[in-house]
């Protein structure tokens, strides 16, 4: 990563070895564990040393406050976890440029009208518990906190475990009035993660709506038995059953205009050459320009499957794990910020955001920044130096037009 002589992003630097995945590529850090941990460190101390005082919310959220905390909070950051193998920027470059902007306003004897704080949410990927934005799904009450207590990670661990070893007390892990009442509008930087800037040819947008998407675990059932000893007639194969499965869902997806469908992860179980699986779980990411198409779309999905099913002898179980309607950005707020940096385009985006979850609650914006490569959830992610340094400039702008 080539980073700037100004010192401007250096953070981005500082974290360049964290969480680094040789066998994926790219970074995996996930929530609490080693390199999430390092990250909360560093960022508590990063934050210190700008002069801001950080505290931890009952969801293991961080906020890190410039003067004392208090109503009608302006707030802006984002997340420092990733997806398995996933880029440098998605999240990162959201808290490096807060911390970038606020210490520059700070630096410049601005005094600000409100209180300010800069945020990181826990698990924004969902990538331990399944879950996207779970650190801002329960501190807004979006998603019921015995469900969440009871979530297990791919080692069986709950996310009540968990957080009590991260040392919060995981009877108050849940709406948190107190925190959310406090923010007055939240601004989320973040790296575009498609191709709208390239097509724009802008280095910066203000996103007006998040398509709605949601998560489904799809169990297929068979019986698991020896790979020379049972003859093809006689397999119930769950294997096969997905991948009929997976066709399905491209298809369904392919049919429906604007929408998007992934299987992403499999589990299968128990996962031997030599052994036909007794189980197989496929996680489906479903996406589409409104709640009720994407409703459409998981049923289109579902006939589409239970027919392929028929003859494999295998059984279908369809869990709904998270579920994200429509974002539609309060368009006063984001038109004012557009204006604020001279005529910013505005944009859609189908990926998901802590802001699209406090969007519910309280107003809240989002800036992209160009990705020349127009990848993400993938190391090939990227934002050159000079788009990043635009987007530190335009939210510190943004800051000083609500501040
Ligand atoms: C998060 O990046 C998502 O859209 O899944
Ligand atoms: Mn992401
Ligand atoms: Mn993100």
């Amino acid at each position: 990563m080539s980073r700037l002589a100004h010192g401007m992003l250096a953070g981005l630097d500082e974290i360049a070895e964290v969480g680094r995945d040789a066998a994926r590529g790219g970074y995996s850090r996930h929530l609490w564990q080693g390199p999430d941990l390092e990250l909360r460190a560093w960022f508590i101390e990063r934050a210190t040393r700008i002069g801001l005082d950080v505290e931890t919310d009952r969801n293991g959220n961080l906020w890190a406050w410039w003067g004392e905390p208090g109503e009608n909070a302006v707030v802006t950051g984002s997340h420092l976890d990733s997806v398995p193998g996933g880029g440098a920027y998605d999240g990162p470059l959201g808290v490096v440029s807060a911390l970038d902007a606020v210490a520059s306003l700070k630096g410049s004897g601005f005094q600000p009208s409100r209180p300010v704080a800069v945020v990181v949410f826990a698990e924004e990927e969902g990538s331990r518990f399944g879950v996207a934005c779970l650190g801002s799904r329960l501190l807004t009450g979006a998603i019921d906190a015995d469900r969440a207590r009871s979530l297990v990670d791919r080692d069986g661990v709950t996310l009540a475990e968990a957080a009590g070893l991260a040392g919060l007390d995981p009877r108050r892990l849940g709406i948190d009035r107190a925190a959310i009442d406090r923010v007055g509008l939240f601004i989320e930087l973040h790296v575009e993660q498609g191709r709208g800037l390239i097509d724009l040819q802008s280095p910066l947008a203000i996103a007006s709506s998040i398509l709605a998407h949601g998560r489904w675990r799809l169990t297929f059932a068979g019986q698991g038995n020896h790979a020379g000893a049972t003859t093809m007639a006689e397999r119930r194969d769950p294997m096969v059953a997905a991948a009929h499965a997976i066709l399905a869902v491209t298809e369904a997806a392919v049919a429906s205009p604007d929408s998007r469908a992934t299987v992403g992860r499999l589990e299968v179980v128990p996962g031997g050459t030599n052994v036909i699986a007794s189980r197989v779980i496929a996680w489906l990411d479903a996406r589409a320009p409104s709640d009720r198409q994407t409703r459409d779309l998981v049923a289109d999905i579902e006939v589409r499957i239970r027919l392929a099913l028929a003859g494999t002898g295998c059984s279908l179980q369809i869990t709904e794990e998270s579920w994200s309607g429509l974002v539609t950005f309060d368009p006063t707020v984001a038109e004012n910020l557009a204006t604020a940096l001279g005529g910013t385009p505005l944009m859609a985006t189908g990926a998901g955001h802590d802001a699209g979850v406090l969007a519910a609650l309280v107003p809240s914006a989002m800036v992209f920044v160009r990705n020349p490569t127009g990848v993400s959830h993938s190391p090939e992610e990227f934002a050159e130096a000079a788009d990043c340094v635009a987007g530190v400039s335009a939210l510190e702008r943004m800051l000083r037009s609500v501040l």
